[in-house]
C-alpha cells in the first residue's frame, strides 16, 4: 500500500514521499546536471542543495540562462503572518539570502496579511498586523540586503497590486481553483480570489522594471499549486513564466510519521525562533522523536537509525560542517554515539544558531522602514 500524505498550501500531513511528490506535482528534480550549471555561477553549492533539502524546481533552467546571459532576475518569497516564526520558516529564507548574495538579485518579500485573515476564522487584521511586525524582524535578521530587498503587506501595497491581481483572476476559472485546491461551495469569495494576489509579485519584476524580467521563487513545495496557476497565466498576460526552487519540510519534533512538517499549532512539535537555549534543550530532550534503541545496551549493540531520528535530521538542516555530520551519522549508526549525546549536540547546535539569529533580530528593531514597500 502506498503511504498516505497530503501536501497543499493549506495542509501538510502524513509521511511524505518526496520522490512520488515530484511525479504527482509534475516538477523536476534538482539533478546533478542543473546543480553543476548553478555551481559554475556561484563557485560553490549551499549545503541545502548538496543535502537535497532544496530538491526540486520548475523552469530553473530559464533563470540560469538569464544569469549566463548576464541578465538580472528577481527573487520572490513570502510569509503569511499568522503567528510567530519557527525553525522551519527560516530554511527557505536562509537559502533565499544565499541566492541574493550570489546573484546580487533584488528580492520581493510578500506578507499576505489578507491570506491569513481570509483563511483563518479567528484572525483579525489587528492580529495579522501584529504578527507581520514581529515576523518582519525575523525576516530582516536573516540578513537580506536592505538596498535590494522590498517587504510589503498586501493590504498596504494593494493599490499597485489590485489591478494586476484582477488581470490574473480574469484568466482563472472557478472550476480550475476548485480542482487545484480542493475548494468547495463553502469556501468564501476571498479564498477563491487569493491565488491571484500571490501570483502578482511573480510579475512585479517586469511591471517595476518596465521590461521582461525573470523571477525565481524559493519556497517549500506546498506553495507550488499556486505557482502552477501563475505559470498558466503568465504567457496570457505577456510575462515570463516564473521559476520555483522547492524545499522539503522541516519535520516537527515528534517525527516524520507524526506530522508532515513543523507547524505553529503545538508546543510539543515546534521550536520558535525566539526560544531560549534552555527551552530548545528541554523540547529536544522531552519531545524529539528518537531513532535510538530502548536501552543503552541494545543501542551499543545494534546502533540507532539516524534516518528517522529527529535530532539527527535537524543537524542536516543546521549543521553546516558536512564532515562532522557524516561522523555523527556513522557513530550513531554503529552505537558509538548515544541518543542523549546526539540530542545534547543538536540542542547546542540549534541554540547557537538561534543565539545569533536573536542577536540580529534585536538589531532589526527600528530597521523595518528601510525595507518596506507601500503605495
Ligand atoms: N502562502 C504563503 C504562506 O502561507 C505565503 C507566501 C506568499 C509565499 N507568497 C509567497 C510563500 C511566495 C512562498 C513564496 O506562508
Amino acid at each position: 500500500m502506498p503511504k498516505k500524505y497530503t501536501v497543499t498550501p493549506w495542509e501538510v500531513s502524513g509521511e511524505i514521499d518526496y520522490g512520488r511528490l515530484i511525479k504527482e506535482f509534475g516538477v523536476k528534480p534538482l539533478d546533478d546536471k542543473i546543480l553543476n550549471r548553478l555551481e559554475k555561477h556561484t563557485g560553490n553549492l549551499h549545503y541545502f542543495l548538496k543535502r537535497k533539502i532544496f530538491f526540486a524546481h520548475t523552469y530553473f533552467d530559464a533563470i540560469l540562462e538569464q544569469a549566463e546571459k548576464g541578465s538580472e532576475f528577481y527573487l520572490y518569497t513570502g510569509r503569511a503572518p499568522s503567528g510567530p516564526v519557527h525553525l522551519g520558516h527560516l530554511v527557505p529564507w536562509m537559502f533565499c539570502k544565499w541566492l541574493q548574495d550570489n546573484f546580487d538579485a533584488n528580492l520581493l518579500f510578500q506578507i499576505p496579511d489578507e491570506e491569513k485573515f481570509l483563511f483563518n476564522e479567528k484572525l483579525t487584521f489587528d492580529d495579522t498586523k501584529k504578527w507581520a511586525d514581529e515576523n518582519i524582524l525575523d525576516i530582516i535578521a536573516v540578513g537580506f540586503n536592505p538596498k535590494k530587498t522590498r517587504i510589503f503587506l498586501d493590504t498596504e501595497y494593494a493599490k499597485t497590486m489590485y489591478r494586476h491581481a484582477c488581470a490574473v483572476a480574469k484568466k482563472i476559472t472557478f472550476s480550475t481553483v476548485k480542482s487545484t485546491f480542493g475548494f468547495t461551495d463553502s469556501n468564501n469569495l476571498g479564498e477563491i480570489f487569493y491565488t491571484s494576489m500571490q501570483s502578482v509579485p511573480a510579475f512585479l519584476p517586469t511591471i517595476l522594471e518596465g521590461k521582461p524580467t525573470y523571477c525565481l521563487i524559493p519556497c517549500a513545495i506546498d506553495q507550488q499549486p499556486h505557482f502552477f496557476l501563475t505559470n498558466d497565466v503568465a504567457p496570457k498576460l505577456g510575462y515570463p513564466k516564473p521559476a520555483t526552487i522547492l524545499a522539503r519540510f522541516l519535520p516537527g519534533l515528534q517525527g516524520m510519521h507524526h506530522e508532515g512538517k513543523m507547524s505553529s499549532s503545538a508546543e510539543q512539535t515546534t521550536i520558535w525562533a525566539t526560544d531560549t537555549a534552555e527551552k530548545v534543550r528541554s523540547k529536544i530532550m522531552k519531545y524529539a522523536f528518537s531513532g535510538g534503541k530502548e536501552t543503552i545496551e541494545a543501542h551499543r549493540k545494534h546502533g540507532g537509525n539516524p534516518d528517522i531520528d529527529i535530532p539527527y535530521q535537524y543537524l542536516t538542516y543546521f549543521l553546516e560542517d558536512s564532515d562532522r555530520l557524516k561522523q555523527i551519522y556513522n557513530d550513531y549508526r554503529s552505537g558509538k554515539m548515544l541518543t542523549g549525546e546526539l540530542k545534547g549536540f543538536t540542542a547546542e547546535t540549534i541554540s547557537k544558531f538561534l543565539r545569533e539569529h536573536q542577536a540580529k533580530r534585536e538589531k532589526a528593531k527600528g530597521m523595518a522602514e528601510k525595507f518596506m514597500l507601500r503605495d
